[in-house]
Order: C-alpha cells, then sequence, then structure tokens
C-alpha cells in the first residue's frame, strides 16, 4: 500500500508522515517512508540526525529510464532500498528523493521521475506500506510523482487557504489512477473549526476522515527538536494520527497490496 500525504505548506504533511510511519512499523508493518520534498526535513520528524542523513546517497537520477508507460527502475528495487534508505527509529527505512545542491542548477524533474519509477516498483513488495511526503507544490501530482501511489491524504488546516490548496490537489488527483482521495483536519482548536472543515468538504464532495486536534506538544516537541512521538507519546495528536493509520491501513489489510 502506497499513502501520499499532500497539502498546503505548514498544514502537517511531515508531522503526520512521520509519526504515522512509526505508528505502522510499531504495529508490526514493513514501513518505507520516503521524502519527496525537495527542502527535505521527514528524517528530523522521524528522529534521525542530520548527520546519519547525510551519510545516505540521494537516489541518483541515472536510476530511471523513461519509457512508454512513465518512468521505470533500472535496477531491481531491492538494491536501491539497500543503498538509499536508512533504518529510523522503529525500524521505519527512509528514503529523501533529493534537493537543489547548488543555485541555478535547474528543475528537480529527473528526482521527481526516481520516485515515481520507485512507488511503481513497490508493487513487487505488497506487504510494506509506503508513505510518501510531498512538498506542498501540487507539481507532485502534475509531474505525476504521486501517481503509483494508491491513496492520497490531503492535510487541512482550518483556514480557506489551506482548504482551497486541498481543494485544487483533489481535483488534480482525481484526473489521476490514485484509487482514494481522502482529507484529514489538523490544528482544530475547536468544534467550529471542524465543523468549518466539514462545511468544506461537503460543498466540494471531498471524503473527510478525521479530525487531529491542535496540540500544544507538537510545537515543544519541535523546540526540543524531538519526534512528537517520543516526546508525547499517548497525546491526542498522536492518538488521532493513529486513528487515521486505523482507517487507511487496518491489520486486515496486512498482506495485501491495496
Ligand atoms: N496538530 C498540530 N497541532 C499543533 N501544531 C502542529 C500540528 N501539526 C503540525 N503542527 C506544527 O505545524 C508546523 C508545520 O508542520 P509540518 O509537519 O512541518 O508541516 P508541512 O510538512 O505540511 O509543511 C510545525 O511547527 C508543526 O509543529
Ligand atoms: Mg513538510
Amino acid at each position: 500500500m502506497k499513502i501520499a500525504v499532500a497539502g498546503k505548506g505548514g498544514a502537517g504533511k511531515t508531522t503526520f508522515s512521520a509519526t504515522a510511519s512509526r505508528l505502522l512499523a510499531r504495529s508490526g508493518r514493513d514501513v518505507i517512508a520516503i521524502d519527496a520534498d525537495t527542502n527535505p526535513n521527514l528524517h528530523a520528524a522521524l528522529g534521525v540526525s542530520n548527520e546519519a542523513i547525510r551519510q545516505v546517497p540521494f537516489p541518483p537520477t541515472t536510476l530511471v529510464s523513461r519509457s512508454f508507460d512513465g518512468p521505470a527502475l533500472n535496477e531491481p528495487i531491492a538494491d536501491v532500498l539497500d543503498r538509499h534508505t536508512l533504518v529510523a527509529p522503529d525500524g521505519v527505512r527512509l528514503l529523501r528523493m533529493g534537493m537543489p545542491e547548488h543555485a541555478d542548477e535547474g528543475c528537480l524533474c529527473s528526482a521527481h521521475a526516481v520516485v515515481s519509477a520507485l512507488l511503481g516498483d513497490l508493487d513487487a513488495m505488497p506487504s510494506t506500506i509506503t508513505l510518501l511526503d510531498m512538498e506542498a507544490s501540487p507539481e507532485h501530482l502534475s509531474r505525476g510523482t504521486a501517481r503509483e501511489a494508491n491513496a492520497l491524504v490531503l492535510i487541512a488546516e482550518p483556514y480557506f487557504r489551506s482548504l482551497e490548496a486541498v481543494k485544487l490537489q483533489a481535483r488534480l488527483a482525481a484526473e489521476t489512477a490514485i484509487g482514494r482521495v481522502v482529507v484529514v483536519a489538523n490544528k482544530c482548536r475547536s468544534d467550529s473549526d471542524f465543523a468549518g472543515i466539514t462545511e468544506f468538504c461537503d460543498n466540494y464532495e471531498l471524503d473527510l476522515i478525521a479530525r487531529i486536534p491542535w496540540g500544544d506538544e507538537v510545537l515543544d516537541a519541535d523546540a526540543a527538536a524531538t519526534p512528537l512521538l517520543d516526546f508525547a507519546p499517548a497525546s491526542p495528536v498522536v492518538m488521532a494520527v493513529q486513528n487515521v493509520c486505523d482507517i487507511l491501513a487496518p491489520n486486515s489489510l496486512i498482506g495485501q497490496a491495496s
């Protein structure tokens, strides 16, 4: 199963992806977390230091060849994962897409193509759950980076511009083969915050599946440079992320592709 996580910048994609990855791994799943943000920071949210992550090379763009059906890996997926993943806390395997090394070096289309090809080949590992922490830009949909995902989770904050970003990404996703597009309300400080998101989703026929509350402990964890799951493991935010995991990847799906 391959779950892409998207939404407006700052909505909580990385916090959610890291926490969900580790919770799923703790429940016995084989989990791969892909940092598909060209400003990568999923490693920090998982609890991996900058020094450790620097030891693991980005997958080179030469790993991909273009075919009629889209990008394809030209090496076995197991070899690629061996070379380009690092084992994060709870056994999550972390892979980073890439980032610009220098100013003026041009677009990162090839790095996106690597992720797309990798996701395609992950179908050969049906019991693995892959979480893809996307960048805020909807380009992951226009470039097709997330086209091989089975589900797209759109993280929404209770304000109009965040919801508009979710609406745009849902519309683009509907033009792809991604089977399931859902919205998760994040940073809800009140019932009226959630009611606003619910009304928006009803108006635009978006599938709102869960509510994650605002939690001061999320900011405190950031300030302490500690993953939320280590800082406040029993917090309402962690419980709510667990609930999303239970909805998206119930134990009954272990061993199935989607
Ligand atoms: N449920 C929440 N309650 C409070 N703050 C949150 C919550 N989720 C995320 N945040 C905070 O929001 C900011 C952006 O989160 P992040 O996960 O980096 O977003 P994104 O990856 O979407 O840009 C961070 O400061 C994070 O601590
Ligand atoms: Mg992020």
